[in-house]
């Protein structure tokens, strides 16, 4: 939810900063801007909608510069127009802004009786008006910006320049993510890493509260409380850098394709061949501070997450409780929080995020622990607040996800909660060594499945084109696959603004039959496991009523084919694992619409693929 650049060094910053804001795009695309100083004067050039724009308007005017700060806006506060994009001045302070600020009805209401003009609606200006007029006082910019914080309440990240001092840049975070990159002579400060991977890999990550300082001595990091800090940089790795499109044409479309290889990645090191079990060596990466908990006795698992995370935790729950024999409990992180749960010493929360910078997975994460239960995360992104705040991470290891439409992230959740589950089995010897065995050779040639999926995707793009007109879509499934409907719900109105619902097929006649018609496609996951029947009864009860069905199979299934309007088969495996196959030809089905609908396939209306703030 927007992405900020800053860059202050001894190269031109303008083309560094909108390199940057490429990269962070994706985290919002309502409003692009920069902020430089040239020739002792700060310049500020904004544009709505995407970065692109911001382009077409900076080739008219640029000079040359080695201070900057960037932000590409997913609106807040105030509609999305040049007057509320950032970056926002106030006399000599320029800053950008990612976050909510809590208080700022009241803080602009005091600066304007003070005599202050408001540019914006935004609730960022306040920040910059309320820095101005502590450094028209006489104190140091860095005083300044230390004073204000005290007055500001909500989350933040920010990266603040100043006219009169050409040398310095301030970044400061408080709930929102911030990193740095630490150049030779150089600085980056950026949302994620992403940003400025490319021109250095080594990063600092700043923790809640802290604040980078950059002036001619380098730069210098405090405390909240102003304390001086010393800190560890980290390299990044490869797979930290974003790639390109390759020769997909969309990276949603891309991400799809990567399943196979980003299963593997999951997998590597996890598995071993020759005893078919979970190695847990390399399964979770803990804080040598944390020492050595058994997480597998937890007495009942907690799960949360948002979105797409939330579904595949839907599942996890699945195999937490047939595999492990463990009680799990699942709650979307926004509802966690608020309805205070009854927690025990015994619980183990697992907070699941791709970006791990989600802030109600984050919120519900710091409230776990607030009640001393042990926290684990699995997550996608190395070095995110999530991973460094839950002490304990399963990373996915799934590489950038750039399309805001969740794919790859999806399916290597489901492989490391099916690890973490087979590993507690193993651990409580719930699990049956023959069955384990089983599963562990199901899981190593699920890579080769999917490889054989994606050669359905022209088949998809076909049933694509006979439905992408239709208003509205029915997902149904049950057991496990009922999340999987959700899924598949979620993804295609997320990429086609088509309106679609997931529901439990068994529910179907409780409401939503009221909906079928004969313009309505109903997509039906048929299982082969114990509830096939009763599926296949709920196909029966589509069609007396002309629903149009889109059936996904496991392996050819006659019986269903002949019911079917439309047929996917995926690769037949274990019930436990086919969640992993059948959402991928819904993943297809939602991009194919999409394409055909001429929607922004990478960049949906109105979503953002980091959503920081609550
Ligand atoms: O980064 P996270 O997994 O925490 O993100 C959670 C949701 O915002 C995310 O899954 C969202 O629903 C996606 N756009 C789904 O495609």
């Amino acid at each position: 939810m927007c992405g900020i650049i800053g860059y202050i060094g001894t190269r031109d910053a303008t083309p560094l900063l909108i390199e940057g804001l490429r990269r962070l795009e994706y985290r919002g695309y309502d409003s692009a801007g920069i902020a430089y100083l040239s020739e002792g004067r700060l310049k500020i050039q904004r544009a709505v909608g995407k970065l692109s724009s911001l382009e077409a308007v900076l080739s008219r005017d640029l000079s040359p510069s080695h201070l900057g700060i960037g932000h590409t806006r997913w609106a807040t506060h105030g509609k999305p127009t040049e007057e509320n994009a950032h970056p926002h001045r106030a006399g000599a302070i320029a800053l950008i802004h990612n976050g909510i600020i809590e208080n700022y009805r009241v803080l602009r209401d005091t600066l304007v009786a003070s005599g202050r003009d408001f540019s914006s609606e935004t609730d960022t200006e306040v920040i910059a008006h309320l820095i101005d007029r502590r450094y028209q006082t006489g104190v140091s910019f860095k005083q300044a910006v230390s004073e204000t914080l005290t007055q500001i309440e909500g989350s933040f990240a920010l990266c603040i320049i100043c006219e009169d001092e050409p040398q310095q840049m301030i970044a400061v975070r408080r709930g929102s993510p911030l990193t740095i990159g630490m150049g030779s002579k150089e600085f980056f400060v950026a949302s994620d890493v992403q940003a400025f991977v490319a021109q250095t890999s080594e990063a600092i990550f700043l923790d809640d509260g802290e604040m980078a300082h950059f002036s001619d001595n380098g730069v210098c990091f405090y405390d909240a409380e102003g304390r001086s800090q010393s800190k560890q940089a980290t390299t990044l790795s490869h797979d930290q850098s974003f790639t390109g499109k390759g020769t997909f044409r969309h990276f949603m479309q891309k991400e799809i394709h990567e399943q196979s290889r980003a299963i593997m990645d999951t997998l590597f090191g996890r598995v071993s061949q020759q005893a078919e079990a979970v190695c847990p060596d390399d399964l979770i990466q803990a804080a040598p501070s944390l020492g050595k908990v058994d997480l597998a006795r937890s007495r009942r698992i907690l799960l949360v997450g948002c979105g797409t995370s939330w579904h595949s935790a839907l599942i996890g729950k699945f195999f937490f409780e047939a595999i492990a024999g463990i009680p799990t409990e699942v709650d979307i992180a926004s509802e966690f929080r608020y309805r205070n749960p009854p927690l025990s010493k015994g619980d183990l929360l697992i907070a699941t995020s791709q970006s791990g910078e989600t802030a109600d997975t984050l919120a519900a994460l710091r409230e776990a622990q607030i009640k001393g239960v042990q926290t684990l995360a699995i997550c996608n992104v190395v070095g995110s607040t999530l991973s460094r705040e839950a002490g304990r991470v399963l990373y996915t290891r799934a590489g950038p996800e750039i399309a805001v439409a969740s794919t790859k992230a999806f399916t290597t959740q489901l492989v490391a909660f099916f690890l973490l589950a087979c590993f507690f089995g193993q651990t409580r010897k719930t699990l049956p060594v023959k069955l384990r065995k089983q599963l562990v050779r199901e899981l190593l040639a699920i890579p080769h499945k999917i490889d054989i999926l994606m050669a359905q995707e022209q088949a998809v793009a076909t049933i694509a084109k006979q439905y992408f007109r239709c208003r509205d879509f029915l997902f149904l499934g049950r057991n496990l696959h009922y999340p999987v409907a959700l899924e598949g719900a979620l993804k295609l109105k997320e990429v086609s603004y088509i309106h679609a619902e997931g529901y439990p097929a068994g529910e179907m006649k409780h409401g939503p039959i009221a909906l079928i018609d004969e313009h309505m496609p109903v997509v039906v996951i048929v299982p082969r496991d114990h509830v096939r029947e009763k599926v296949i009864s709920n196909i029966m009860e589509v069609k007396a009523r002309d629903g149009k069905i889109i059936a996904v199979t496991h392996g050819d299934d006659a019986e269903a084919a002949a019911l079917a309007d439309a047929v996917i088969s995926t690769p037949e495996v274990s019930p436990y694992l086919s969640p992993i196959l059948t959402v991928i030809p819904l993943q297809m089905l939602a991009y194919h619409v999409a394409l055909l609908r001429g929607s922004d396939i990478d960049q949906p209306r109105n979503l953002a693929k980091s959503v920081t703030v609550e």
